[in-house]
């Protein structure tokens, strides 16, 4: 069922509200919760050499941003909710841009990595695909995004006051590739326990930067993947 823009519009603005309303408590319960992994995830991909640039996208209160900071990198933060984002310039001494994912306003080509840490999952599947294109588009050419998601059976719907939406890895594939991502890696979190008890999907990905349009199909017999003018 495709939803009504001023539906998606509700669907952010609950969520965000729901966040905006509980920050002081949100940075409590997660200023220590230990994402070395997925920084590192991040970080071992991108190309050239450093400070990089990097966009955490749905920063919160900003714990990331400190951390990107204290590594020596430059990275600007993106939230929606007023109250995270106040938090997030203190902890960070960073840009937090104040944006909703629904409504992103990105410059071109100036990111070298994306942290996307526990954020995606929060835009409803039927605007995923505009939303990776934009994110693929602030990225440099090669440039890398993290994204890590509690992941499901494709199902979405409200969640204890929150929209989610929750992806397979197949699922979750088929939205980056059609959006001119390539895979790095994937990992299941957290670490050093059975699949079943692992709940959150990370995975990173490098921006091609060949556009769709020019990109060959591998498969044997196949030409150029489309607007070749050879069908
Ligand atoms: C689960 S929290 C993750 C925060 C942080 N990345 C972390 O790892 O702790 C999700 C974040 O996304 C933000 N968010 C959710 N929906 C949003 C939207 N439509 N636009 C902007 N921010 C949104 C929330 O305000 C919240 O800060």
């Amino acid at each position: 069922m495709t939803a009504a823009p001023e539906d998606l519009a509700t669907i952010t603005s609950t969520t965000i509200q729901h966040y905006n309303e509980r920050a002081a408590e949100f940075w409590q319960g997660t200023r220590d919760h230990d994402v070395t992994q997925n920084i590192g995830a991040l970080l071992r991909h991108v190309r050239g050499a450093p400070p990089f640039h990097i966009l955490d996208f749905g920063c919160g209160p900003g714990r990331d941003l400190a951390t990107f900071r204290a590594l020596g990198h430059t990275p600007t933060g993106l939230e929606g909710s007023p109250a995270l984002a106040a938090l997030a310039r203190q902890h960070g001494d960073c840009t937090v841009w104040e944006q909703d994912f629904l409504k992103l306003n990105l410059p071109r080509e100036v990111f070298d990595g994306i942290f996307a840490n526990a954020s995606l999952f929060h835009v409803p599947s039927q605007a995923l695909p505009r939303v990776l294109t934009e994110l693929q588009a602030t990225l440099k050419p090669e440039g890398v995004l993290f994204a890590s998601n509690p992941r499901g059976d494709n199902e979405e719907g409200w969640n204890r006051g929150r929209y989610g939406a929750y992806h397979d890895l197949q699922s979750w594939r088929a939205f980056l590739e059609a959006a001119n991502f390539i895979e790095l890696e994937h990992y299941y979190r957290p670490a050093g326990l059975p699949i079943a008890q692992q709940p959150w999907l990370a995975s990173v990905w490098r921006k091609n930067a060949t556009p769709p349009a020019l990109r060959r199909d591998t498969r044997a017999g196949a030409g150029l993947t489309s607007g070749d003018g050879r069908n």
